[in-house]
């Protein structure tokens, strides 16, 4: 589900950054989620149904199963984590990002490059951000 380019220099920023928590929006069978549970201490994810992608493993993640515009889902997911991680549907990634920015001080978005392309050109406009490059990309936002 990763392109390696990206996402190992990603793997090492994080560890670099407080790493206690992690929130993940878009799991799907949690891919993403082991390799947080490698750096990170707390690792929760609000992801759909499996679908098409098949049975998640939850690689001892807390796991809410729900969309993640969902109200209820944003109040029981809590209030403060060292990063999100935005991966859900590429079509409303400025939406997840404006929802789930006041939960953390960075934002991450998959796929820059490709299908959350047009959402991370208007976050860009928002947000201060760096970039991790590759055939898909990783980009962080920051508050200012
Ligand atoms: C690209 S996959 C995530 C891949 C995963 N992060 C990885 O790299 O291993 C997108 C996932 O987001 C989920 N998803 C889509 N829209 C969502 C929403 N509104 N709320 C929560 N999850 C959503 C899909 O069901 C799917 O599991």
């Amino acid at each position: 589900m990763q392109e390696m380019s990206s996402f190992y220099p990603f793997l090492s920023f994080c560890s670099t950054i407080p790493h206690d928590s992690i929130l993940e929006i878009g799991s799907a069978y949690g891919g993403t989620l082991w390799a947080w549970t490698q750096i990170f201490n707390r690792v929760t994810s609000i992801t759909l149904d499996g679908g098409d992608w098949g049975p998640l493993n939850p690689h001892g993640a807390s796991v809410i199963y729900g969309d993640c515009s969902d109200p209820a889902v944003i109040s029981a997911v809590g209030n403060s984590y060292d990063m999100v991680f935005v991966d859900g549907d590429h079509d409303e990634t400025v939406r997840d990002v404006e929802l789930y920015f006041p939960k953390t001080k960075i934002i991450a978005v998959h796929d820059i490059y490709t299908f959350s392309s047009a959402g991370w050109a208007e976050l860009v406009r928002r947000y201060d951000h760096m970039e991790f490059e590759g055939r898909m990309g990783i980009g962080l936002l920051f508050k200012r």
